[in-house]
């Protein structure tokens, strides 16, 4: 068991193709597609900040510069809402430049995760680090990310984060076997497999967006060549990382029960901005007994 210095390093994919949300996406990331009054990718670096990360690289690419537009300054939009009075809003146009000073790598092709991570290794450099996907909203009375940083700390490897799915869904993700650790509140993953074919997933556990990474994974994901969709997978290197001993190998899972959405996903896209919005104290009740009428 090691215990290291504290992980400060995030890496934020985002340079995906999204083409599950086209047309939207044609001419824009899914990242800056509005959940309520905030682009998805706002809630994924606002919990990177919330869970003490404090170096943030986001890996972009072609038409997507308005995310580095997003969390930059705007200073003729500020002085507009200066001059105007308007200081709640000037307050949230501050407020997503405010998050940090955020550093960006583009990817130059969308070859698959397992490559937007790769594009990190410089950056990164021999410590472990946090990747949050820039379309994955976990809810954020959650304290998922500070978790798995407690467990990589406890057991030197790799960490993912689990939930469960029902076993029609298994295809569309990413699945662990497992094993329960006496006494402990993590699992160890025996094996990995990237959208398992129907009827042969290991179990109902599906990967979500959130890794905490021994440095280890770059080197294997140098190594590894396309997988599932011909995309170069994280998981198939975080598969290598399990089956493998030594320094930094060893792949470890925390079961994840609170709420979480992908964006990048149509339905659930949906589902993230009528419950968020239905909590906002400006209109939440509002909404709410619209929703009522409307669904009777
Ligand atoms: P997804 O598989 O959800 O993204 O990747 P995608 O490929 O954009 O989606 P579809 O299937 O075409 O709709 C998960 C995360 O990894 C990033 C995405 O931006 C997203 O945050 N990603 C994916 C990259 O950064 N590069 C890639 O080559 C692929």
């Amino acid at each position: 068991m090691t215990m290291g210095k504290p992980i400060t390093k995030a890496v934020i994919p985002a340079a995906g193709l999204g083409t599950r949300f086209l047309p939207a996406t044609k001419a824009m990331p899914k990242e800056m597609l509005p959940v309520v009054d905030r682009p998805a990718i706002q809630y994924v670096v606002e919990e990177a900040v919330k869970s003490g990360l404090t170096d943030l690289l986001m890996i972009t690419g072609r038409n997507k510069r308005s995310l580095e537009d997003h969390f930059d300054r705007e200073p003729g939009l500020e002085r507009a809402l200066e001059l105007k009075g308007d200081k709640d809003r000037l307050d949230a146009v501050q407020h997503a430049s405010q998050l940090g000073p955020i550093h960006y790598v583009r990817q130059g092709e969308a070859k698959g995760l397992g490559h937007a991570v790769l594009c990190a290794r410089q950056h990164v450099g021999n410590e472990p680090f946090a990747v949050l996907l820039g379309d994955d909203l976990i809810d954020e009375s959650e304290n998922l990310l500070t978790t798995m940083m407690e467990v990589q700390q406890k057991t030197g490897g790799s960490v993912i984060a689990l939930i469960e799915v029902d076993p029609s869904q298994t295809s569309a993700y990413g699945c662990a076997d497992i094993t329960a650790i006496e006494g402990e509140d993590y699992v160890r993953v025996n094996s990995l497999v990237e959208k398992p074919a129907a009827g042969t997933a290991p179990s109902n556990l599906a990967v979500i967006g959130r890794y905490v990474l021994h440095p280890r994974v770059f080197g294997v994901l140098e190594e590894t060549g396309p997988g599932s969709g011909g995309e170069i997978q994280l998981t198939d290197a975080l598969q290598t990382l399990a089956a493998s001993d030594g320094e930094g190998s060893g792949v470890y899972g925390v079961v994840f029960k609170g709420r979480r959405y992908d964006t990048g996903d149509k339905l659930s896209y949906l589902k993230a901005v009528i419950t968020l919005a239905s909590e906002r104290v400006e209109f939440g009740e509002d909404l709410k007994t619209w929703m009522k009428g409307f669904v009777s």
